[in-house]
């Protein structure tokens, strides 16, 4: 079965997840990050190449105080109980967003654990983390007309790759498949460039409750899929995109 190289997830729904048991919403984020935890082992099991999953959002910032307080502890946690699964399982660890942001001890967690599996090589985990897509593109294209004001960059050199690798997403291809859980068809600012050409899939099931089989029903649909770019049925036949 063909599988996407790069997968990229909105983990949504753990809010509702908790409320539909009268559990304090924090109580769903604590059941997401198991779900996070047999994700990303059934991907490197199965051989996807990049796996970018969104867990916090720039417009999360605007959330209650005790609900972004909750989750920056949770991720600190999981972050340092999952360094010797990353680096057991070859994992290569890395982070997107305005990293600035987040609490400084987080910070230290993050630095660690990216330093620490820099040299693993059979999977990419990208957290973003304190990330918009348009704070992303904004940020790339003030370092580009930084660059062009110092006479460094010609502004006709600046074209869709040199964008590409401007953005925090440097060094990734584009996804291949893009899974939203939790029933909602919107992007919510995520990977608005990357995303052009990316197959999308929604589902109902809230992100607690996202398995490995859900998982597998998502690929299986996603080996369905046409990809054309544009093309005609003819040109991209039998040519067995990614
Ligand atoms: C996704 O679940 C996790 C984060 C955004 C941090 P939500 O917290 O958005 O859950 P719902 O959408 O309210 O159910
Ligand atoms: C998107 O979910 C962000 C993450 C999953 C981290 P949200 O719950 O924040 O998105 P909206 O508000 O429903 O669009
Ligand atoms: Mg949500």
């Amino acid at each position: 079965m063909r599988i996407p190289s790069h997968l990229a997830i909105i983990m949504d729904g753990n809010g509702r997840w908790a409320e539909q048991r009268q559990l304090p919403r924090i109580a769903g984020h604590h059941r997401g990050v198991e779900s996070v935890q047999e994700i990303v082992a059934e991907c490197r099991t199965l051989g996807v190449r990049y796996l970018t999953l969104y867990a916090f959002s720039s417009e999360n910032w605007g959330r209650p105080e005790d609900e972004v307080n909750a989750l920056m502890g949770l991720l600190g946690r999981y972050l340092e109980s999952e360094l010797d699964t990353m680096c057991a399982r070859n994992i290569r660890f890395q982070v997107i967003g305005e990293i600035d942001r987040l609490p400084a001890e987080v910070g230290q967690v993050l630095r660690r654990t990216v330093a620490q599996t820099a040299n693993n090589k059979e999977m990419v985990l990208t957290l973003a983390l304190s990330y918009g897509a348009r704070n992303e593109m904004v940020r790339a294209i003030r370092e580009l007309a930084r660059q062009v004001a110092d006479g460094r960059l010609a502004a006709e050199a600046i074209d869709d790759d040199l964008l590409s690798r401007t953005l925090d997403t440097a060094g990734l291809p584009d996804p291949d498949l893009l899974i939203r859980t939790s029933g909602e068809m919107r992007i919510s600012n995520f990977l608005l460039w990357q995303l052009a050409y990316t197959e999308l899939y929604f589902t109902e099931d809230l992100w607690p409750d996202f398995s490995r089989q859900k998982l597998h029903q998502a690929f299986a649909e996603y080996a369905r899929r046409q990809r054309r770019f544009g093309l005609i049925a003819a040109q991209v036949k039998g040519e067995e995109n990614h």
